[in-house]
């Protein structure tokens, strides 16, 4: 059990551990990032945490990076490695791997060929 001091932590990695992730290659992307966290020496100042499902299994490997709050589909540990170097080190987006991005009305999807909409929450409750 560890209980670290996050005060100045600048990023706040999820990244799913779940079943659907973790067929697709999981702890391989999860290594990944945390060894370019290292190679970069970031450890100060990007804090991850393995998760359980995050409900986007079709996109699996999922990596959400705060506090942007930018959801991607990391499918290689290459794009894990991206997400740390290129847009948390970099404060470049990986256009062509998110698959959510917060604006000012909430979640907005990624508008793009192959694009998995999933089932909508408004829909299922009746709304
Ligand atoms: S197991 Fe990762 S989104 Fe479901």
């Amino acid at each position: 059990m560890t209980t670290w001091n996050l005060t100045g932590t600048k990023h706040h990695v999820l990244i799913c551990n779940g079943s659907s992730c973790m067929r697709k290659g999981g702890e391989e992307v999860t290594q990944a990032i945390r060894d370019e966290i290292k190679r970069l020496n970031l450890d100060d100042r990007i804090h991850t945490t393995r998760t359980r499902c995050n409900g986007r299994c079709k996109d699996a490997c999922i990596v959400i990076a705060y506090p942007e709050g930018t959801w991607y589909k990391a499918s290689t540990p290459e794009e894990g490695r991206r997400i740390i170097s290129q847009h948390l080190a970099g404060g470049n987006t990986i256009e062509d791997a998110v698959i959510y991005e917060f604006g000012d009305e909430g979640m907005v999807a990624a508008s793009r060929e192959g694009f998995h909409e999933g089932i909508s929450k408004l829909e299922k409750a009746g709304k």
